[in-house]
């Protein structure tokens, strides 16, 4: 018997899950699971090893293959997502499922429209939608379209959604890779009042930090089997990582790395772009790992998509020492510059393609005459250097779980060799096993003589991995720090107050 189960009938039991595919792909064994009414019960568990399977399950979205599933006391078998919303179960995708041409609004209410005589009733759908995002203490309009909003701002709008439904049990798969700290703390008071109200939170995530501040309890999963569950509380992170690694497993520490060379790679002496976006005195030599950190919106993603020539600027850059001015991201990639975006799902990968097509797309685009063997033979190297987990090469990339995928992007840059790498939050939705690899892999670029850019919230990170790391404040980088000898508190109090002038900043 799992940890004081008796104490409370559980609103959901899962007892003896298991998801299998066709070609006997297991992706998930043998899971179970009870949750009890106003808890938050974390899933943790290393990348493919089955939490959004049995999420999926949970919600409607698989059928099981074996197993059941019990809500307050009554067995179900939920052929769709609706059937379980209908039951009270609400799901927030890790890949985001809104529809971008779509308004707020119209997204919230997707398919249950409220309708007075039959016609849709725009009043009353403003009003339900409105009520929700003020609980989600949503900044946007109810009548813009999903699409342009940021990647924070279609998350709340997803969880208002879920609001929006009298959900018993609200799950959430991995919120926080797409939400800074600020933002977090929001959605985080969100869970609160709805625990509060006796609402279940099934949360997913890699980051221990996390649970420990919103979990009540933790199950783990390895390899699609449920290892147990612990309460949060009087659990080690030493203890939940070898139950979900099986082995002990360094976090994240700051190694020694060999000084690079003096060849600037690229520079940037002035830019201007779109939102606002004004750099001064950019560069990054061969070699060099630089570190982007500030607030979502800072202007981090802007100044990556305009050196791939994703997005106009005005301004001087230099590649190499002659002058750089890509049009469109052909130009970047015939130059050596790879862009590993924020949202891999929008820009990173033809998801109904083979893996090995995927990771060889801008090689293919370069050489026109490629034996695909060797494309396979390289991406299964390079993807084998970061754990992926897969069946086949020529798997599509849908079928592989959200951290997966991510390597999948990752290794395309790698395979195409090359020199100037810049990353957008490359470790997002990667357990804390395959970041250790990712870094491990971006320092081996850099020995190698890659020149890195690599944006990440996750200031642990880039603390730890980057030669230098620039500060990023409304659209501006204002400041550069020496990992080496300022302070994490330092990096953080910047990107907050964002002066550009160190004097400006009181004692
Ligand atoms: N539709 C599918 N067809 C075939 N295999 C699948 C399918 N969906 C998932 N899988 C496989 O099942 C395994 C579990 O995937 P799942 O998405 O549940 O992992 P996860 O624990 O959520 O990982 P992550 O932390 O990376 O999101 C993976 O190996 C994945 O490739
Ligand atoms: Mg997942």
């Amino acid at each position: 018997m799992r940890e004081n189960d008796a104490v409370e009938t559980p609103v959901l039991a899962v007892d003896h899950a298991a998801k299998i595919f066709p070609g006997n792909v297991v992706a998930l064994a043998d899971a179970t699971l009870s949750i009890r009414p106003g808890e938050v019960h974390c899933l943790l568990g290393a990348n493919g090893a089955g939490k959004s399977t049995l999420l999926k399950i949970i919600a409607g979205a698989h059928l099981p293959t074996k197993g059941s599933l019990v809500l307050d006391g009554v067995p179900q078998r939920f052929r769709n997502p609706l059937e379980a919303a209908r039951a009270g179960i609400s799901m927030i995708y890790q890949e985001l499922d809104l529809v971008g041409s779509l308004s707020v609004a119209q997204n919230m209410l997707l398919g249950r429209v409220p309708s007075r005589w039959g016609l849709v009733d725009r009043k009353h759908r403003a009003q339900i939608a409105a009520e929700a995002l003020e609980k989600v203490g949503a900044g946007f309009g109810l009548d813009v379209p999903v699409a342009s909003l940021s990647i924070a701002n279609q998350q709340l709008t997803a969880i208002a959604r879920a609001l929006t439904l009298d959900a018993k049990i609200i799950i959430m798969d991995e919120p926080s890779a797409a939400l800074n700290e600020t933002e977090l703390e929001r959605v985080f008071a969100v869970i609160r009042s709805l625990t509060a109200r006796g609402i279940a939170i099934l949360y997913v995530s890699h980051r221990m930090g996390e649970i420990r501040a919103i979990g009540d309890r933790v199950t783990a999963l390895r390899g699609g089997r449920t290892v147990d569950t612990f309460p949060v509380a009087g659990t080690s992170d030493q203890t939940l990582v070898e139950a979900v690694l099986g082995r002990n497993q360094a976090l994240l520490e700051r190694s020694a790395r060999a000084p690079c060379g003096d060849t600037v790679a690229l520079s940037a002496p002035f830019l201007k772009g779109p939102h606002g976006l004004e750099i001064r005195d950019l560069s990054v030599r061969e070699g060099e790992i630089i570190g982007l950190s500030g607030l979502n919106g800072s202007g981090r993603t802007s100044l990556l998509r305009v050196l791939f020539g994703d997005l106009p600027s005005t301004g001087d850059i230099l590649l190499n020492g002659r002058p750089y001015k890509p049009k469109q991201p052909a130009d970047a990639i015939a130059r050596g510059v790879g862009l590993v975006p924020e949202d891999r799902k929008m820009h990173g990968l033809v998801l109904d393609q083979a893996i090995y097509r995927n990771a060889a797309l801008p090689s293919l685009r370069r050489r026109r005459f490629i034996s695909h063997d060797s494309l396979r033979r390289g991406s299964a190297r390079v993807l084998g250097d970061l754990s992926t987990r897969f069946s086949a090469i020529d798997q599509p990339v849908r079928q592989l779980s959200g951290g997966n995928q991510q390597k999948v992007v990752f290794s395309k840059w790698v395979l195409n060799g090359s020199r100037v790498l810049l990353l957008d939050e490359p470790s997002r939705g990667l357990d804390v096993g395959a970041k250790a690899e990712l870094y491990a892999l971006i320092r081996r670029l850099a020995e190698q003589g890659a020149a890195i850019l690599v944006a990440s919230s996750e200031l642990d990170e880039i603390y730890a991995n980057c030669d230098r790391i620039w500060v990023f404040h409304e659209g501006r980088n204002v400041r550069c720090f020496d990992p080496t000898v300022a302070s994490r508190d330092d990096i953080l109090t910047a990107g907050l107050i964002g002066h550009r002038d160190a004097s400006e900043i009181a004692p």
